[in-house]
């Protein structure tokens, strides 16, 4: 009977922890049961957060091996902790990673990703290009075009990969340009490309667009230069 009566006071109260384990609490008075009883709801409660944010970004797979920065070329105003603590996404401020393939930009914005949703809560989504294109064009057709709009709103960051390797179709460069401008001066972008500027019109098919896009992204963007070797080829060299 009063177990009943506190699980649903826990209920109401949403504690779900308590709810579930506060008979599991072994303490030396009522306010050591107190403090451990919150301690663990609101450790509960932050792993739970996080799960959630990382299940919403998703993150492509990583390694844990550490980053090697020996070949990218960082910019004055911003430096590899900064980087890695996401400092720029306080500052609203974009990154842009360009080199070849295999030089870790994937991997260093998953990293970025993973830190600011740990450090700080952060909601962060990632998508390839391509795949943000296709997702935009295909809520347009479907009518819920404003409700994706209003989701990548709320993001703290968000990070697309690969410009450069898909041309889009004129629909999805033309509402990629929305989220872009949206994007500008309210939040983060982490954008990695193996194109200069002069060719991302490959991409968006149309150059005044293009221009468009660029004029939005570089006016607080950093650009760190990956001039390494593939550490893909390196990694199928040595498995050979
Ligand atoms: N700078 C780096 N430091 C550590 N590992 C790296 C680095 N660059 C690449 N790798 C390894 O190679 C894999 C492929 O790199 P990736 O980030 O996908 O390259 P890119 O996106 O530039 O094509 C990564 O998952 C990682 O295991
Ligand atoms: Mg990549």
């Amino acid at each position: 009977m009063m177990r009943e009566k506190i699980e649903l006071y826990a209920k109401r109260l949403k504690l779900s922890w308590i709810r579930e384990h506060y008979h599991e609490i072994e303490a030396d008075n009522n306010h050591d049961y107190l403090l451990k009883l919150f301690e663990r709801e609101v450790q509960n409660r932050e792993e739970r957060k996080v799960n959630l944010l990382l299940n919403q970004a998703q993150l492509p797979k990583t390694g844990n091996q550490p980053f090697q920065w020996e070949n990218i070329q960082i910019p004055q105003g911003i430096n590899r902790d900064t980087i890695l603590q996401g400092e720029f996404i306080h500052e609203k401020e974009n990154l842009i990673l360009y080199g070849n393939v295999g030089t870790g930009k994937t991997y260093l914005a998953t990293l970025i990703s993973l830190n600011a949703i740990h450090r700080f809560g952060s909601k962060v989504k990632f998508f390839t290009l391509a795949s943000l294109a296709n997702k935009l064009i295909e809520a347009n057709q479907k009518g819920s075009l404003s409700r994706l709009i209003k989701q990548i709103e709320k993001l703290d960051l968000l990070v697309l990969d690969e410009l450069g390797y898909i041309p889009l179709h004129k629909e999805g460069a033309e509402l990629l340009f929305q989220v872009i401008s949206m994007c500008y001066e309210n939040k983060s972008l982490v954008i990695t490309t193996n194109l200069q500027f002069g060719q991302w019109n490959h991409v968006f098919g149309d150059p005044i667009l293009t221009e468009a896009v660029i004029d939005r992204l570089i006016h607080h963007s950093h650009l760190l230069v990956f001039s390494g070797e593939s550490h893909r080829y390196k990694a199928s060299l040595l498995q050979q």
